[in-house]
């Protein structure tokens, strides 16, 4: 097959779009995925980024469609990670006149993939401009997002952003741009690109969107999924949000169970909550209603729990006692927190045991790690089933739960 996708006359979009992807290293891509690589062909002819390796013959078959590849002048790369550097051993072979573009961080993460030593280097500077003709390229470094050699490109001639990592999606559709895509399910698969992929390096998100403001852009042209052409505004006010941690009026209730006991007061921790979020409703009519959500963690994916957790202003974690420590799958998602750096959020330590203890105290101390701040001192424990009275302090402790989200949120609004 060779499928492309023009943007412009002559910058045509060449990459691949891949239905069959289910595991992006641990990011699940229940929607599948696309590696976007883009091709410019003016007097000189430019490839920026490639695909993952197993798609470098439809990579070549792409560009062949359009142009010679003896006729490929530059191999741009705007980021070494193997989603998009992946083919680029295949195309330097395929494209015996191309040099390699890219900063020199870019090169010497390069280096530590493939063997560089016969490749053409040209290195570009922060700002440096490449002449294709009546087109032309100028770099920008955008360090950690997402590794350190991270860059992305402007065409002032055309208004075209390559943005790389930035402003993706892991979509595969055969709509290749925002407009002909569900607005607020893109904009939900961006968000959960952004608190899987880039959520550690929102300072650094900051400062390239800083940059991005001073540029006139009527096309964003990111490495994964569909383009911005029509909603652009929609997403450059999006991920300031993100990268600041803006909170939503959301409590997300997370927990592992056994023999159901844990689940029994996560449901409890959830109902006071959504009590206490009709109370606010009723008081405030016109506000956003608050957002609870019950997850269990072995039923919920990671990656969902970290798309609804990036904005989440209060988490209660649950655990029943397994081994005198936690259950696993809550272990991965504290994990996982912990390295995803998301903003501090108000938090609840809760669980059961048996004849053990130490699941709902591992939380606990987590919680410190963490630097999330406990509404209780120690964790909400039940022996065996929870007593009424447990269950009354769980549906107490979702209020308040409630009660911290909506403070938070309305701290930010003021
Ligand atoms: Fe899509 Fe950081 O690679």
């Amino acid at each position: 097959m060779k499928l492309t996708t023009e943007l412009r006359p002559g910058v045509d979009q060449v990459g691949y779009v891949d239905y069959n992807v289910r595991d992006f290293h641990s990011y699940d891509t229940r929607l599948g995925a696309t590696y976007n690589a883009y091709l410019i062909r003016d007097e000189k002819v430019a490839l920026i980024d490639t695909v993952k390796a197993p798609f470098a013959e439809q990579l070549k078959r792409n560009v062949a469609s359009l142009v010679d590849l003896e006729k490929v002048d530059y191999l741009v790369c705007l980021h070494a990670e193997l989603d998009h550097a992946g083919s680029l051993p295949a195309m330097v072979a395929a494209c015996p006149n191309a040099t390699v573009v890219c900063n020199a961080k870019c090169r010497d993460a390069l280096a530590g993939f493939f063997d560089v030593s016969n490749w053409k280097f040209q290195i570009f500077q922060p700002g440096e401009s490449l002449s294709l003709g009546k087109r032309s390229l100028t770099f920008v470094n955008v360090p950690m997002v997402h590794w350190p050699e991270s860059s992305i490109a402007y065409m002032p001639e055309e208004k075209i952003l390559f943005s790389n990592d930035a402003f993706g999606q892991h979509i595969a559709t055969s709509e290749r741009f925002d407009d002909e895509y569900d607005l607020p399910k893109l904009l939900e698969e961006a968000k959960s690109y952004y608190a899987n992929i880039v959520a550690p390096y929102g300072k650094q998100t900051l400062k390239a969107l800083e940059t991005a403001a001073t540029l006139d852009i009527e096309l964003i042209a990111p490495a994964h999924g569909v383009m911005w052409r029509s909603h652009i505004d929609a997403i450059l006010k999006a991920y300031p949000k993100w990268a600041t941690g803006s909170y939503a009026p959301k409590v997300l209730v997370i927990y592992d169970t056994m023999w159901n006991s844990t689940e029994m007061m996560a449901e409890e921790i959830y109902a006071g909550a959504v009590e206490y979020g009709a109370k606010i409703a009723k008081e405030n009519p016109t506000a956003p209603r608050l957002d609870v959500q019950l997850m269990h963690a072995r039923k919920t994916t990671l990656t969902r729990i970290a798309a609804e957790a990036l904005d989440a202003a209060a988490v209660a974690f649950g655990s029943a006692t397994l081994n005198a420590w936690l259950m696993p799958q809550l272990g991965a998602v504290l994990d996982y927190f912990q390295g995803l750096k998301f903003r501090e959020k108000t938090a609840l330590a809760f669980g059961s045991f048996g004849w053990g203890q130490g699941g709902p105290e591992a939380i606990q101390k987590r919680l410190e790690v963490l630097k999330y701040p406990a509404i209780t001192d120690a964790p909400i424990k039940a022996k065996q089933r929870p007593t009424a009275e447990v269950l009354e302090q769980c549906r107490a402790a979702g209020a308040e739960l409630a009660k911290a989200a909506w403070e938070r949120y309305s701290a930010d609004q003021a």
